[in-house]
């Protein structure tokens, strides 16, 4: 039986698994990844370390299966998003830390992009937001910093690239220098309505065009990986952003069809079909994909924290000793006692975007205790996600009337029922958690012709779902408390 091979490259670790083509899991390896955060608000990983422990990972997931490497036919990446690489076109060492995605240092150059009134520009030609989230002010504090690296990227020896460009380069042995509209979207650089990277805003950024990637479909033929890797060549048939893959591994593939994939972050897209939708409140209009000469979009809502603030409660608090404690935690009392727990570790990302916001606990009282604060924090991921339906019911005239969910947090039956109680809407987990895996394998199989998108295999299913049980005045009363915790987070 053929296989398809899934690269999933996140923030915190790496994965790789081995689907059959029905979408059964065969094998899978796993490499955790580390952040370093030089300076407050600031993050950084190494380019290095994020290929090898992709590496490993694809290792130990082969190891586990015998001739599994001859059976696969086509490799699809999904990646984590505007973590921004540069490096030499030459020794294709990187130049510069990788400068994560969550990292705030460029604050100053987002406000001053705002002051002299470009928002609007940016905001019609990319969809997004002046925020230090995208790649693109990224690229641009690292050539201001280094101007020797400016130098030698304006003669084509540097290369930026978001975190699949610099796997698909070093997998295919520095042959390709390539990345697909979806990440592509993510930059600030990218116009979304041409689908080509837009020389006002290079021009705005100060960013040299030589610098930029080209920029393909998210199935079809990208290229072949090196026989030193894995003593074949093997085609990479598929790439995509790791939450515009999660969506197409959840099904999503109807317009107002909504995913939410509770990782680092949460990310809640919703499917706008053949057209980008402007956004009016506060989300994101993205490239959801490109298959066979199709373009999908996408609206989009970044919340920044939620699976972080249950690490944070295990590694920075020491409140819980593992992450699967917080449930059971958060079960042991009947309510938060009014503690509202606002996590803007990174400021605020959607609806808000308010890059000064900082973390809060309101209404302790001498009576609260760990589970308190655990329950807290679990509630305050599915606030969140609340927060950006409002927004998308804004935009769209729609409420959702199911979201569908997956991620490591979706493990957790409290949070998705909590998450259907503050919604009064049906959560919807689905069987398999690894979606986005799921998703860069559908793309890789429809790049190598193996399967159409019209007639995609449906993945494994849902469990039953979470269905809302809390009283509407009950739900409106504790969503009114997480609005008002919000404006005293906000800067
Ligand atoms: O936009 C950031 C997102 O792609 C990160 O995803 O799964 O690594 O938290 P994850």
């Amino acid at each position: 039986m053929s296989l398809l091979l899934a690269l999933d490259q996140g923030t915190t670790s790496s994965r790789a698994i081995l689907f059959t083509e029905r979408g059964e899991v065969v094998a899978s390896g796993q490499r955790p990844l580390s952040q370093r955060y030089p300076e407050p608000g600031w993050l950084e990983q190494d380019p290095e370390e994020i290929w090898f422990s992709l590496w490993a990972a694809m290792q130990d997931c082969l190891g586990a299966v015998p001739n599994a490497t001859d059976r696969i036919v086509a490799i699809g990446i999904a990646n984590q998003r505007e973590t921004t690489i540069l490096w030499d076109r030459h020794t294709g060492r990187p130049v510069h830390p990788a400068i994560g995605w969550q990292c705030r240092r460029t604050i100053p150059i987002c406000q001053k992009l705002r002051e002299d009134g470009l928002e609007p520009v940016f905001h019609e030609k990319t969809g997004l937001v002046l925020d230090p989230y995208f790649s693109g002010t990224k690229v641009a504090w690292i050539l201001q910093q280094r101007p020797e690296l400016r130098r030698r990227a304006e003669r084509g020896d540097i290369l930026f690239g978001t975190v699949d460009t610099w796997l698909v380069y070093r997998l295919t042995g520095g042959r390709l220098h390539r990345t697909d509209v979806s990440n592509a979207s993510r930059t600030l650089m990218f116009n979304i309505h041409d689908l080509t990277w837009d020389e006002q805003l290079l021009q705005i950024l100060d960013i040299p065009p030589a610098m930029c990637p080209e920029v393909g479909a998210s199935a079809g033929e990208i290229g072949e990986i090196d026989r030193q890797w894995l003593g074949r060549v093997i085609p990479v048939t598929g790439m995509a952003g790791d939450q515009q893959a999660a969506l197409l591994g959840q099904g999503c593939l109807k317009p107002g069809m909504v995913k939410n994939t509770y990782g680092t972050g949460s990310f809640v897209l919703m499917n706008t079909g053949q057209r980008p939708v402007p956004s009016r409140h506060g989300l994101l209009t993205t490239v959801a994909w490109s298959i066979s000469g199709d373009v999908t979009y996408a609206l989009e809502g970044s919340v920044f924290a939620s699976g972080a603030v249950v690490q944070w409660l295990r590694d920075e608090l020491q409140l819980i000793g593992r992450s699967e404690e917080a449930e059971a935690l958060a079960r042991s009392v009947p309510d938060t006692g009014g503690v509202y727990l606002v996590p803007a570790f990174s400021g605020l990302g959607a609806p808000y975007w308010d890059e000064g916001a900082r973390g809060i606990i309101t209404g302790i009282t001498r009576g609260t205790d760990r589970a308190h604060l655990v329950r807290a924090a679990l509630e305050a991921i599915a606030y969140q996600s609340r927060d950006v339906l409002e927004a998308m019911r804004e935009d769209s005239g729609l409420w959702v009337e199911a979201l569908r969910v997956d991620g490591g947090a979706a493990k957790n039956g409290f949070l998705l029922q909590f998450q259907a109680d503050i919604l009064g809407t049906a959560v919807e987990r689905s069987r398999n958690l690894e979606a986005t895996a799921w998703g860069a394998a559908l793309l890789a199989g429809m790049g190598r012709g193996l399967l159409s998108v019209d007639n995609l295999p449906a993945g494994l299913g849902f469990d039953p779902p979470f269905l809302p049980e809390m009283e509407q005045n009950i739900r409106e009363t504790l969503y009114r408390g997480w609005k008002a915790a919000i404006d005293r987070a906000r800067s």
